[in-house]
């Protein structure tokens, strides 16, 4: 077009605010509600999608039908207003064949190590913004305390601190450090902060339903996180599914207006999570219709629907009948453009690029990212000979390595019997939103399967060049599907997956384990959860091992006992488990949360003492779900420490997690801390770190803060801030750490954060557990 026929809205000389203003002005009420869905690309007809509904964006879109869509809003509709295309692109890109797929966000929590996530969120961006999608529904940063519910794989764990710090590194990986409003780089793709705000703590661990929480709790831990990243220029905010004091997040005010757009002056665009407008009319039954559901949607300032198609005549018939202002609609429509103008998409669309498709998509750079953060991500529980205490009740410290199995002597071991049903199974080990983990159907087999390395091909490849075997049984069945009796649809026509049950133990696999072990040196089990038991819709009611494994590992157990061969634990479970016995007695246990395409090879380089492990749990492990919630953060006060049939302490606890070697700590100094601080100071704290072990080791130092008298009850202590240092055998090295007093603050009875003045205490060591932690005290006045 020669410059003079451009209109304003066309011309890139003129500011955002001119052009999106012009564009309005030239937009009919069917095009800007349009404009405010994003539809379901799946579905298949595109030119209805685009030219007869106009959205604004879509998602899920299948690859070979991207360029179809930029094309048509090119050549079919009158004002040519670019799609905005968003997709789940939360560890990796994982529905583009050959995308690097990292360890979900609790893997990634695992490492303590934000900087690494950071560089992974880069490394996904550069391969996203090359395949024509712009914009991620990345990070999660609900907190995980309920962990029934189906998605604490997807999330950071259980503390908000270190949910910030990891939503805000991926943040800034993703956005390629633009803050808000900022142009984003070519390479660059919009973050999405979600699910605002407390999805996860529905009651029972039952996804999308009630969450009882007052605004002081939401205060206390659930929106720190979000105004965190809010305040680091996350693009884009997406709604949770659940409702609180009866309203579904959709439509809370406080959330939306006071706390987002007032408190912090968020300035983004809110997308509301899938059918949030829809489902508030036959699922939760709070709107008579869909015309009152559209309008209550926008006044409560969403600007984006998640695939509602009927918030198009429900929008329409909204204004038309005078129950929504028109304004209100310009205003939603306004924040969607800017998000347009500041992709920059009317001058360039973003198109898939071949040449940078072909460089960046899985490359060995990339990998390299993949492997040094998955390495970090794996949680060594135990090691060594030292029986499980089971109750707990002595307090004896379970963990500590006593005659250390790990890492396995390979000269000692020439044959080495691997089983379990998720030692070799490529796609499972991917976790959630991966491939073919149900979300979309244009990978049936998932990742290529030579892109992944399993437990059983990382050992292979480790062991090639010696006298040493790897051989491996499956053992164990984990689930069986069966339709779902309530069809094969859900009433807003989504298909229903297949329900999951135990599998029945499979004897034949069971001896042929077991026959395995007996003729090797050393026996690996690696076990989990699978797919079907985890995700939207599929909370668990048990957090156990399910099928057949728990009789694998028990019989297993049992043939090394006999035998007295090494006995090795791996879980690669996507959350917490409850274990049995028999993995809680093994000689070790290892977690790797859902470690994507890298797990195998950094866990068998772990075992086989190729790298020390270094992951810490980013959340508290149960004994028994009916521990839960066990987060260490609890409110102080209660009448016991345990139950009447069981101690209430975790099986293990936030921050754990051991090394190859073992550290000591010296004494917390605070920098000036004989006199009092003030509010807007920082304390300045630095303690000695010591490798008292044999073997290079890396320690993460953790910094806990505990307000000794509080006006309303608070927990005991809680993280403020945490690094890792990398010690050689005999080295210390004095770390030091920085905690803002404002950091050391409660919520009080109004819901506001204060720091009220009085005696604290700083608490630095190597888990949340008072044991591992030394202390010393400092005022605020
Ligand atoms: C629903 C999920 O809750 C959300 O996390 C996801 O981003 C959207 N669907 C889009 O797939």
């Amino acid at each position: 077009m020669t410059e003079d026929k451009r209109l304003p809205y066309q011309n890139p000389a003129l500011g955002d605010g001119e052009r999106i203003a012009d564009l309005l002005g030239r937009m009919t009420l069917e095009e800007k509600v349009g404009q405010m869905m994003q539809l379901d690309a799946r579905g298949g007809d595109l030119e209805h999608l685009i030219v007869e509904r106009h959205v604004g964006s879509i998602l899920h879109t299948r690859p070979s039908d991207l360029l179809k869509a930029v094309d048509m809003v090119r050549r079919k509709t009158r004002l040519g207003i670019p799609l905005v295309i968003g997709d789940d692109c939360i560890h990796g890109y994982s529905f583009w064949e050959g995308a690097t797929i990292y360890p979900e966000e609790l893997g990634m929590a695992s490492s303590w190590d934000p900087a690494k996530v950071e560089k992974m969120a880069r490394a996904t961006a550069e391969e996203v913004s090359a395949t024509g999608v712009h914009w991620t529904f990345s990070p999660v940063l609900c907190i995980s305390r309920d962990t029934r519910w189906g998605r604490v794989g997807e999330t950071f764990g259980e503390d908000p601190t270190l949910i910030g710090e990891f939503a805000s590194a991926m943040v800034r990986g993703y956005q390629g450090g633009a803050k808000a409003g900022e142009p984003l780089a070519k390479d660059a793709i919009l973050a999405c902060a979600k699910h605002f705000a407390g999805y996860s703590e529905t009651q029972g661990g039952r996804d999308a339903s009630e969450a009882d929480l007052s605004h002081r709790k939401l205060a206390s831990w659930f929106l720190p996180p979000f105004e965190r990243v809010a305040r680091e220029g996350a693009g884009t905010f997406m709604l949770g599914y659940e409702s609180i004091e009866g309203v579904p997040v959709t439509f809370n005010h406080w959330l939306l207006s006071d706390k987002l757009r007032g408190d912090w002056g968020y300035k983004g665009m809110l997308v509301t999570d899938w059918d949030n407008v829809g489902r508030s009319v036959w699922e939760q039954k709070v709107k008579p219709d869909f015309v009152h559901a559209a309008a209550d949607a926008v006044k409560a300032g969403n600007d984006l629907v998640m695939t509602t198609p009927q918030f198009y005549e429900g929008a329409i018939e909204a204004v038309k009948s005078g129950l929504l202002d028109e304004s209100a609609i310009d205003e939603a429509v306004s924040r969607i453009l800017a998000v347009k103008f500041r992709l920059g998409l009317f001058e360039d669309p973003r198109l898939p690029d071949q040449k940078r498709i072909d460089a960046v998509i899985g490359n060995e750079a990339h990998r390299q990212v993949n492997l040094e953060l998955t390495r970090e991500s794996v949680v060594l529980l135990r090691n060594g000979s030292r029986a499980w205490n089971a109750d707990g009740a002595d307090g004896a410290d379970d963990s500590q390595a006593d005659k250390p199995v790990l890492p396995l002597d390979a000269k000692s071991i020439h044959r080495l019997a691997v089983a379990g049903p998720l030692a070799d199974d490529a796609q499972t080990q991917l976790g959630d939103w991966a491939g073919n983990s149900g979300q979309v159907s244009w990978m049936p087999e998932g990742q290529p399967r030579e892109m992944i390395t399993t437990v059983v091909d990382g050992l292979k490849a480790l062991g090639k060049d010696d006298d040493f075997e790897v051989t491996y049984t499956k053992g164990a069945n984990v689930v069986v599907l069966k339709d779902d009796p309530n069809g094969p649809v859900f009433p807003d026509g989504q298909p229903r997956p297949k329900v999951a049950f135990p599998a029945p133990l499979d004897q034949r696999l069971l001896d042929e384990a077991v026959e395995n072990a007996r003729q090797s040196d050393a026996v690996i089990a690696v076990v989990g959860d699978t797919i079907p038991l985890i995700g939207e819709g599929r909370s668990s009611a048990t957090l156990e091992l399910q099928g057949g494994q728990v009789a694998l590992l028990d019989a297993l157990a049992e043939v090394a006992k006999a035998d007295d061969k090494p006995f090795v634990v791996v879980l690669l479970s996507s959350k917490p488990q409850v274990l049995p016995q028999s993995a809680l007695n093994a000689d070790a246990l290892l977690w790797a949360p859902s470690p994507g395409m890298e797990g195998g090879r950094a866990i068998a380089e772990i075992l086989m003492g190729v790298t020390a492990p270094s992951g810490r749990l980013p959340i508290t492990f149960p004994r028994h779900a009916g521990q839960l919630p066990v987060y260490y953060n609890q409110i102080r006060g209660q009448h016991a420490w345990r139950y009447a049939d069981l101690t209430q302490d975790p099986a293990f606890a936030f921050g754990e997690g051991l090394s190859y070697t073992t550290f000591s700590y010296g004494e917390p100094q605070i920098e000036g801390g004989e006199t009092p601080f003030g509010a807007d100071e920082t304390l300045h704290v630095s303690i000695e770190v010591t490798n008292t072990g044999s073997n290079a080791g890396t320690e993460v130092v953790q910094a806990y803060v505990g307000d000794l008298v509080t006006s309303v009850s608070w927990t005991d202590r809680e993280l403020k801030t945490f690094g890792r240092v990398e010690l050689k055998p005999g080295e210390s090295k004095t770390v030091t750490l920085d905690i803002p007093v404002s950091a050391c603050s409660i919520v009080d009875a109004d819901a506001n954060r204060i720091v009220e003045p009085g005696e604290f205490e700083l608490l630095v060591g190597h888990s949340s557990r008072r044991r591992d932690l030394k202390r010393t005290t400092f005022t605020v006045e």
